[in-house]
């Protein structure tokens, strides 16, 4: 009770600032339970991701609940890296491929793909993984990291870090908007030599 509470807190200050009109009841879950919020990151925090990630050609980037795709299309055309979005929502997935269009991104570079981001079966492949999600889906999403990404694969979170694993790097980020961001990143470590 109390952590769904807490959710519902979370959800609502996570809608307020943007004046949607869905409150945070109306909205469409996955069949795991997450909430399909949909807040895009603002363009100046888009870039201000990818330069933490310290984005380079060779780069896979990996953006788990991609909305409308800006930031694997943003990195595809500045550093000609490859970008691999997912979202749950088809209506999101539709705004990801009019993203691609509006700035002549191809599929060469930037797949979307409609599903679950916690089930995504080739997770291994990311050098990057970009991350704007409620806490209820980054508590679900972290076993994941350790046992599945590459030592040196990079994560940067907007607004909500992993309950459990400390940033390498917190960046507090001032927009102009009614309160700072908060950017957090990880870099994967080798696994200690027992
Ligand atoms: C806050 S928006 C962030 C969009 C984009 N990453 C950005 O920063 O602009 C979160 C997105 O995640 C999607 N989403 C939420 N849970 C998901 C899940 N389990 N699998 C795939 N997409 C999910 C929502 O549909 C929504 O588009």
């Amino acid at each position: 009770m109390k952590l769904a509470l807490a959710s519902f807190v979370v959800a609502v200050a996570f809608v307020l600032p943007f004046a949607t009109t869905a409150l945070p009841g109306d909205l469409k879950s996955t069949k795991g339970g997450c909430k399909l919020l949909y807040v895009p990151s603002e363009q100046v925090v888009v870039e201000k991701m990818l330069e933490m990630a310290k984005i380079k050609k060779t780069d896979v980037v990996f953006d788990l609940g991609c909305g409308d795709g800006r930031i694997v299309v943003t990195a595809a055309k500045k550093f000609g890296c490859k970008g691999i979005g997912i979202d749950y929502d088809p209506d999101r997935v539709k705004d990801s491929l009019k993203t691609m269009e509006k700035f002549g991104v191809t599929k060469d570079l930037v797949e979307i793909r409609e599903g679950d981001a916690l089930e995504v079966k080739d997770l291994e492949r990311a050098t990057v993984i970009m991350l704007y999600m409620l806490p209820e889906f980054m508590e679900k999403l972290e076993p994941q990291m350790k046992k599945r990404l590459k030592p040196g694969t990079r994560i940067v979170a907007h607004d909500y870090p992993f309950p459990n694993m400390d940033p390498d790097q917190t960046v507090e980020f001032d927009t102009g908007g009614v309160r700072p961001k908060y950017l957090y990143m990880w870099t994967i470590r080798e696994p200690k030599k027992k």
